[in-house]
């Protein structure tokens, strides 16, 4: 079969819904074989025919260990699991702070150092980390611990990509904005004032909409494909000029 990744075997966590699973969806769209992992396999019924779901929960080392024995090869992993904490520092407590850490920046640590030795004795691979423009790049109000964590997911994408920018691996993050997934609907429905959310969360980027997860996977199958083979440790902003 044809098209930009045919012949590569991508790897997704978070790929149960939202921007994981558009980016499963696009790859499969594009001639890959998909591995779709996710925590919960509620949602893997109508995968398309190229994916395998597995589940996993990526902050987890053993399991991810035995993901990488159980796919040897894998061209391509994208590091998607993320989770949103809302609230400034006083409203952050301890275990909030934890699970912020282990779903955003452990997962990436874990499933990059469970893949990584498959794509450096075959001296070729892509990283692709999910970031947030909320992180280094810009602020919002009440993402204290979200704000870190995808500042630490471009720090570690840079780090990766320069200790391993001789061995045919490349690393790069993506920055989306504010896009229209289940979880921000959640948060949406969780607000005091729905409504009035909605129109904050529109009018925090000058294009006067929200991003749709399809348009976040079309530049992770940039990253993906050989089309960016001379980008390594680069953070991909996509946010409606959410950061101008
Ligand atoms: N939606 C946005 O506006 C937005 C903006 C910037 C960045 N992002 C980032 O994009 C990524 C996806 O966001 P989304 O809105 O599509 O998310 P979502 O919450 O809709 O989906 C996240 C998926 O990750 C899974 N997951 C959670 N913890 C996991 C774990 N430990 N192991 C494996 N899977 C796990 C969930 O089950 C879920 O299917 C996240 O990293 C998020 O921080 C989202």
């Amino acid at each position: 079969m044809g098209g930009r990744l045919a012949g590569n075997t991508c790897l997704v966590t978070g790929a149960g819904q939202g921007i994981g699973r558009a980016i499963v969806d696009r790859f499969c769209a594009e001639g890959a074989t998909v591995i779709a992992s996710d925590i919960s396999d509620e949602h893997f019924t109508d995968l398309p025919h190229d994916a395998t779901a597995v589940r996993l929960d990526a902050s987890d080392a053993k399991a991810a260990r035995a993901v990488a024995a159980r796919y040897p090869r894998i061209d391509v992993l994208v590091n998607c699991a993320g989770y949103v904490a809302v609230g400034d520092i006083f409203e952050c407590d301890e275990a909030d702070f934890a699970r912020s850490l282990r779903i955003n920046v452990e997962s990436v640590y874990v499933m990059i150092k469970a893949v990584l030795p498959g794509m450096r004795e075959r001296r070729s691979g892509s990283i692709i980390n999910i970031a947030s423009v909320v992180s280094t790049t810009a602020a919002a109000r009440r993402r204290f611990v979200y704000s870190a964590t995808k500042g630490a997911v471009i720090a570690m994408t840079r780090a990766v990509a320069l200790d391993f920018v001789g061995e045919g691996v490349r690393c790069n993050s993506i920055s989306p904005g504010t896009v229209d997934t289940p979880s921000l609907g959640e948060r949406i429905a969780a607000a005091a004032d729905p409504v009035q959310m909605r129109v904050d969360m529109i009018a925090r980027q000058p294009m006067g909409r929200l991003g749709t997860p399809a348009e976040i996977a079309a530049v992770a199958t940039l990253l993906a494909s050989d089309e960016s083979a001379f980008m390594t440790g680069t953070d991909i902003v996509i946010d409606g000029g959410f950061s101008l």
